[in-house]
């Protein structure tokens, strides 16, 4: 069986797979072109890709011979699904393995933008660190404060449980319905977005990408949104307008913001860069050790049982 992997994934699993498989690796780690991708989909049996590969409707078209296309990644709003099925090729996905690894780094941009600490970073890198005192670079606090979480998925539950055991939040959410698990944290379900935004001194994104959620945080969302509060992103960029979050930045409308992730990546909209109250990083949230071997042996898993003809132990669908 052939396969082949677009991207270069932990070593400890490259080589698992080149033990087990015909595997081709793309050793350059630059991205594959849509041509070179609907090549593989006529020469390989299994396509390994990630989120930085568009496979698309024009790409699955070509696929003559390839029968499964194993995502290395949980995310798969790059896979065109309906296409994919449309021609008797499975998908799966790595659920699971990431999840506290991004539900870490969601803290993270929480902690950077309350705390001021990327504005902090620069300020004495640049050498324009004058000392201590009273006033400088004041932040907030977390304890006490109300996290507003969108999507309460794994990855937002798991935000959820760090902000309100760790950090002494309340928590309340928004979801397609009211979660059991929800009720140790406290935690309050709220079916309407904008009251939500609202009521958030942070709000934090977990939903999956794809047309359901694109630009759901609109400018209309963002006006909605408490002022002086935070919004932090580590879901999809489509997800979130962009012109409009500037905007919020530069008026101070919204105090600070922490984004993970962009729309077209890995072109960062200009609008964002000069904004010193926007913290922002290269898409780091599954980008431990632990989660990526972890993503990798869970792409394997799905490999094996495509080869061994045995259900899928993560298909999506
Ligand atoms: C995913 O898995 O969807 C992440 O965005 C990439 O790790």
């Amino acid at each position: 069986m052939r396969v082949l992997v677009t991207r270069r994934w932990p070593h400890v699993v490259e080589r698992t797979l080149r033990e087990r498989f015909d595997v081709v690796l793309n050793e350059t780690d630059v991205p594959l072109g849509q041509a070179d991708l609907a090549d593989a989909m006529r020469d390989f049996d299994v396509l390994a890709p990630t989120v930085s590969d568009r496979i698309d409707a024009e790409v699955i078209a070509a696929a003559d011979r390839c029968r499964l296309i194993a995502n290395y990644g949980v995310g798969f709003d790059h896979i065109d699904i309906a296409a994919a099925s449309a021609k008797g090729i499975a998908v799966t996905n790595t659920p699971g393995v990431l999840t506290d690894a991004t539900a870490d780094l969601a803290l993270t941009l929480m902690l950077m933008t309350a705390r001021r600490a990327g504005e902090g970073e620069r300020e004495l890198r640049v050498g324009r660190w004058t000392g201590w005192r009273p006033t400088h670079m004041i932040g907030s606090g977390l304890k006490g404060k109300v996290l507003g979480v969108v999507g309460m998925g794994r990855i937002g539950m798991a935000t959820a449980r760090r902000a309100r055991m760790g950090f002494g939040m309340d928590i309340i959410y928004h979801s397609r319905s009211a979660k059991r698990e929800a009720e140790a944290l406290d935690a309050k379900f709220c079916a309407d977005l904008h009251s939500l935004l609202a009521k958030s001194d942070f709000v934090s994104l977990h939903v999956p990408g794809g047309r359901h959620t694109k630009n759901l945080i609109d400018a209309a969302a963002i006006r909605a949104m408490k002022p002086g509060s935070y919004l932090i992103n580590t879901a999809r960029g489509a997800v979130l307008d962009h012109a409009a979050l500037a905007q919020a930045l530069a008026s101070g409308h919204l105090a600070g913001a922490g984004l993970d992730v962009y729309p077209d990546e890995p072109h960062v909209p200009p609008e964002l860069l000069g904004l010193e109250n926007l913290v922002m990083l290269p898409h780091l949230g599954s980008a431990t050790a632990e989660a990526r071997e972890a993503m990798g042996r869970r792409a394997l898993a799905n490999i094996d049982a495509f080869a061994k003809g045995e259900p899928l132990p993560d298909p999506v669908t």
